[in-house]
């Protein structure tokens, strides 16, 4: 049916659909598989197979086989198996299409024409960003000016080797250094895209954008630079100047280390994530290969999609630090949501992975490794650790179901709720009914594909109160007099709230969070028996014992530092709150 799909590919379009499959099939044909392998894996001819060791586990005798008649190959101990396109992903850990592409190049079959002019736009600044590199990896290694940045990484016990491996590198400090020298090979308008110049005032052309500092190039699967992450040497602010998101660089799901680590990595195996690109360097110059970061961030469903393409599990590191406390309970989350099994390794204080291997090397990694937690015992202990107020042991569950959400797979939720139970010593029907009133309705999410799912998920007593007020809508006018939007937890409640207590109980029309909780909350099924006016009295009187509590530590945390007087009156709102929070409890 080869004219069929010719006479639907739109003139001129130049890579339709057609075109993309004709080129797949022309780059299948053109690749013979036993070859290919035959390049990594040493194959022997037995019969009308060729066998070999496995390269996607560890074994002894070769139970992996390739086979030349039908052009693929399997593995009898792993079951990995594929064709041609699917070996490439797997060793290289590339997308489909990138395993075509590298197949075509390597056929010598050009490349379709819109996939090479995506590769037009990214092809320049990939170029100068390696000339970037190469350019201060020069000065790192020049014996005048490398000098101090060699000692300072010598300091932190990082060997040349582990240097020239990441390609790490200096840029010096002066505006004119890096621009001069790469004017006359690229664009100054690439330059300026890919971040390596910023444009003066008034026309009078381009400076350099990092100055003295410490270059880690951020590379790519492959070993293309996509841009950096710049290190100050000293207490200079920010810490690291990265580069910004380009056509090249996706802070959201770019892995730093993932190019060293992509052959460590065994299908059933896992991935280290943890937060500084300098714990990656540390981890694997001590022999931890299978290591990357993020970009300081939290992990984002691309990046732990990208991570399920390659592992079964991610142990997580965590150092204990306030400002990565959310983010990393945060992509916990993700991390469940995608189908990983997730450990969390919970460093000594002080530490990170960094300064521990330094200290106690590969096996004081390996020793905290296996004693980390599994993430709802995780996620137990600490915030039991570091619960301010209220309820420490609400608060965790409540932490432990908005991390339930994203499960989508039935069996694995069915499990971390049985572990929740065990963990938390609650009933397992308890915590998954949380689980499923803290979700969007999968018939609010159906009727409005664009809406993103609530990025912070709706806190259950806030819920509560709104399902109460969407059933008996009347009651809004004595609510209005007890409760303000702003007691609701910023975020989708506290919008609809506004709305609500403004317009009265409906639907916004206008797309966005607020919108999808509502029709959330009106798809909802109550039970036999459900009385909104209870739910609604108990909601309210929840909600100002939560903002009671809330002023109460607010003030608090005021008094250490207030003068006598202030003290005084400090102490007076104290004592007043917890009259009125008596009377609420009674
Ligand atoms: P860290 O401060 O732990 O970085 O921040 P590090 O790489 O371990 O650096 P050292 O050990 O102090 O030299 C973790 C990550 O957060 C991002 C970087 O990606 C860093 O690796 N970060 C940190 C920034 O983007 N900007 C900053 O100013 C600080
Ligand atoms: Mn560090």
């Amino acid at each position: 049916m080869i004219g069929g799909s010719v006479r639907w590919s739109p003139v001129g379009a130049g890579g339709g659909r057609a075109g993309a499959d004709e080129w797949v099939e022309r780059v299948r044909a053109a690749t013979d598989i036993v070859e290919l392998v035959g390049q990594t894996v040493p194959l022997r001819r037995v019969g009308r197979n060729h066998v070999g060791r496995c390269p996607f586990h560890d074994e002894k005798s070769p139970s992996f086989s390739v086979n030349a008649d039908r052009q693929f190959y399997h593995c009898f101990g792993c079951k990995a198996g594929g064709d041609a396109f699917k070996f490439v992903m797997e060793t290289e850990k590339v997308g489909f299409l990138e395993a075509v592409e590298l197949l075509s190049r390597r056929a010598g079959i050009p490349v379709p024409e819109r996939r090479a002019r995506d590769g037009q736009k990214r092809a320049p600044l990939l170029e100068a960003i390696d000339a970037a590199a190469s350019q201060y990896e020069q000065w790192l290694a020049d014996p005048q000016v490398g000098g101090e940045a060699r000692a300072y990484l010598e300091k932190r016990g990082i060997t040349r080797e582990t240097q020239r491996e990441f390609r790490l590198g200096l840029s010096l400090p002066g505006w004119e250094n890096l621009v001069p020298r790469l004017r006359g090979r690229f664009h100054e308008d690439v330059l300026l895209e890919a971040r390596l110049a910023g444009r003066r005032e008034g026309g009078r052309g381009a400076y350099d954008w990092f100055r003295n500092r410490l270059m880690v190039p951020l590379i790519e699967p492959g070993g293309a630079v996509v841009g950096f992450g710049a290190r100050a040497m000293g207490d200079e602010q920010p810490k690291y100047l990265n580069s910004p998101e380009s056509a090249v660089y996706h802070k959201s799901r770019f892995l730093y280390g993932l190019e060293h680590a992509r052959r460590a990595l065994k299908a059933d195996g896992e991935l280290v994530v943890v937060e500084g690109y300098f714990d990656v360097i540390a981890l694997h110059q001590a022999g931890v290969r299978n290591v990357v970061a993020a970009s300081g961030t939290a992990l984002t469903p691309e990046h732990a999609q990208r991570i399920r393409q390659m592992v079964r599990g991610v142990a997580l590191t965590f150092d204990g630090d306030a400002a990565g406390q959310n983010a990393m309970l945060r992509s916990l989350g993700v991390l469940l949501a995608a189908g990983l099994d997730v450990a969390v390794v919970d460093l000594p204080a002080g530490d990170d992975p960094d300064t521990l291997v330094r200290r106690a090397g590969a096996d004081g990694w390996c020793r905290v490794r296996d004693s980390a937690y599994d993430a709802v015992e995780f996620v137990h202990r600490h915030v039991l650790r570091t619960a301010t107020g209220g309820d420490p042991r609400e608060r965790a569950l409540q932490v432990v179901v908005r991390m339930l959400t994203g499960v989508q797979d039935t069996i694995r939720l069915q499990l971390l709720v049985e572990r929740s139970s065990q963990v938390f010593g609650i009933p397992e029907r308890v915590i998954e009914q949380a689980v499923r009133r803290a979700r969007v309705p999968d018939s609010a999410r159906a009727s409005s594909p664009v809406v993103p799912v609530p990025s912070r998920p709706v806190h259950e007593l806030d819920r509560a109160l709104l399902r109460a007020l969407w059933a008996a809508p009347e009651a809004i006018a004595d609510v209005r007099e007890l409760v303000a939007p702003t007691d609701l937890v910023e975020g989708a409640a506290r919008d609809l709230a506004e709305r609500w207590w403004r317009d009265g109980v409906s639907i916004p029309s206008e797309e966005g969070e607020a919108a999808a909780l509502a029709r959330g909350l009106a798809a909802e099924q109550q039970g036999e028996g459900w009385d909104p006016q209870a739910e609604l009295v108990g909601a309210v009187r929840r909600l100002q014992v939560r903002r009671l509590q809330d002023e109460m530590r607010t003030i608090r945390a005021r008094l250490p530092s207030a003068s006598p007087e202030e003290s005084e009156a400090l102490l007076q709102q104290v004592h007043d709150i917890g009259q009125k929070l008596k009377q609420l409890s009674q």
